[in-house]
């Protein structure tokens, strides 16, 4: 039995992956800023699921995680957490809020990681990565510009990081609240058009989907050659261009 971190367990794919392992008889630690739908998800599998109300954000709240894990070797730590990303015109977003997405997206998989290697081992660091990260859309730049640079800090990691394999997996679009922000989006964002074909293509997969597929590669045995980056397509694949 191993022990892995989930980060965004209170909804999502978080959710999902973490429900998923604890039905493959792993350990996971569950982090969310809400402790009610943490508990809830842990009452599921009790013994097996831990909770960490805290925000991946704030220094004193990843400390706590970190705590927690108290040193156990982790087989991953899945970056789930996400902020509502503004849907909105390049040129009306406003900085201040673009920062703290940021803080969520992009420094928190980073500090949270470095922080972890320093009281043990971690053997994966998985971002569920997008392909908004290369190609920006109408309305949804917002979207782009963090998963860019979280996809270069996993990058970054794989080449410095020897013990520690960096998965980066692209579930395609799955049916969660981050997904449902552009769905809904108004006339003013063009991105969410080519969301809706998606969706009405049946090119949307569930959260349970993409938690089981990503638990699965998550048990899978690692090579003895860890250093570089992994990257997976899960889920279904979505039309580019
Ligand atoms: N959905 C898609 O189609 C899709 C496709 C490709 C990649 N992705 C990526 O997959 C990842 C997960 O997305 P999702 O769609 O599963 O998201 P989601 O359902 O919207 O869930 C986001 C989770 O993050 C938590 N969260 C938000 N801010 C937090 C914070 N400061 N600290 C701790 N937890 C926080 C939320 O819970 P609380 O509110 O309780 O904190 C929630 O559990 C994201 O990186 C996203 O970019 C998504």
């Amino acid at each position: 039995m191993s022990i892995h971190l989930v980060t965004g367990a209170s909804t999502g794919m978080g959710f999902a992956t973490a429900l998923a392992l604890a039905e493959r008889s792993e350990s996971v630690v569950v982090v969310a800023r809400r402790d009610e739908p943490l508990q809830a998800l842990a009452g599921e599998h009790p013994g097996l699921i831990e909770p960490v109300a805290g925000d991946v954000g704030d220094l004193a709240d990843r400390n706590r995680i970190v705590a927690r894990v108290g040193g156990r070797p982790l087989a991953s730590i899945v970056h789930g957490a996400a902020t509502a990303v503004p849907t909105q015109p390049w040129t009306d977003l406003d900085p201040d809020e673009l920062s703290h997405h940021f803080q969520v997206h992009v420094a928190a998989p980073v500090a949270l990681t470095a922080a972890l290697l320093r009281v043990g081992a971690v053997d994966r660091s998985v971002i569920l990565d997008s392909y908004s990260a290369a190609t920006p859309r109408d309305g949804w730049g917002a979207y782009s510009i963090l998963k860019s640079a979280a996809q270069m800090a996993m990058r970054a990691a794989a080449l410095e990081l020897d013990e520690t394999a960096i998965l980066r997996v692209y579930p395609g679009a799955v049916a969660t609240p981050l997904l449902d922000r552009i769905l809904n989006a108004g006339p003013e964002v063009a991105a969410a058009e080519f969301y809706r074909d998606l969706r009405d293509q049946g090119l949307v997969s569930t959260p349970m989907e993409i938690g089981n597929q990503l638990a699965d590669l998550l048990i899978a045995p690692l090579g003895a050659d860890r250093s570089g980056e992994f990257v997976h397509h899960i889920g279904h694949s979505i039309p580019q261009g």
